[in-house]
């Protein structure tokens, strides 16, 4: 992409303080991922979210952004991104549900996804969860600086592919810090060595969604839910991350 920014570049104080905003969404993860069963909605997963914010003395970037009325998204099935909790949305054995959950400590920000089976679910759907996580994986393993934007998505698109999973189009991830989304955005396509540097204190959220079908997605009549276009299985996984002196370091860990 010839005109796509840089990334601002933050001092490791700075870096520290999403490393704590980092924390409490992965604290999020774990207090839902253990939630998540047969019979339990995705609503009662934003009440533990609302828990572990209130307890960690964190605000939510996802609450009252654009008006969007949850914690999480809590996106099942084919549904891609940006699906609303609810109470009427229970889930059911088979099913596969991603979870993405957003924290804010002093002003800075931290963003953090991942996907889950519920109970026993078909084979392909696993190895969809799977593939999207290794891809979000071999995209932190080329956040070095002085590599190029493009290395992440292409890194991101490679493992999609050479499982014959599709990269989902138009929606990308995005540097973070005293926002949720700043510039640039951080596309899961890209070409090797092309885009801006990355740079020692640059912060990105990267989070490819990957589907079984057909990238193409609609958005259905809430204006939020994002759900693949030929109704089959949808993944996504993000991770907040800071590209250091010493390489990539996820803030979004326990
Ligand atoms: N976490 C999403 C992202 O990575 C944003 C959630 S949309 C919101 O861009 F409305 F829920 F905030
Ligand atoms: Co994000």
């Amino acid at each position: 992409m010839l005109f796509s920014r840089s990334a601002a570049v933050r001092t490791p104080a700075e870096i520290a303080v999403m490393r704590r905003a980092g924390r409490v969404v992965a604290e999020m993860h774990d207090r839902i991922r253990v939630a998540i069963a047969p019979g339990v909605s995705t609503g009662e997963l934003d009440r533990i979210g609302r828990e572990v914010l209130r307890d960690r003395g964190a605000t939510s970037n996802f609450l009252g952004y654009h008006g969007y009325p949850a914690v999480i998204c809590a996106s099942p099935n084919s549904m891609v991104v940006h699906g609303i909790p609810s109470d009427d949305t229970i889930l059911r054995e088979g099913d596969i549900i991603s979870i993405d959950c957003g924290a804010v400590v002093d002003g800075w920000h931290g963003d953090a996804a991942f996907t889950a089976p519920v109970g026993e679910v078909p084979p392909e759907a696993l190895r969809l969860i799977e593939v999207t996580h290794a891809s979000l994986d071999a995209a932190i393993e080329v956040m070095v600086a002085g590599n190029r934007l493009g290395d992440i998505g292409h890194a991101v698109s490679s493992v999609a592919e050479a499982a014959g999973f599709s990269v989902v189009e138009g929606y990308t991830g995005h540097a973070i810090g005293r926002a949720m989304h700043e510039s640039p955005n951080v596309p899961n396509v890209g070409r090797p060595a092309t885009g801006p540097k990355l740079r020692a204190g640059n912060v990105l959220a990267v989070e490819p969604m990957l589907v079984i079908g057909d990238p193409d997605t609609d958005v259905l009549d809430d204006d939020w839910s994002v759900v693949s276009a030929d109704g089959t299985w949808a993944a996504h996984a993000e991770h907040t991350i800071a590209i250091t002196e010493n390489g990539p370091e996820v803030l979004t860990l326990p």
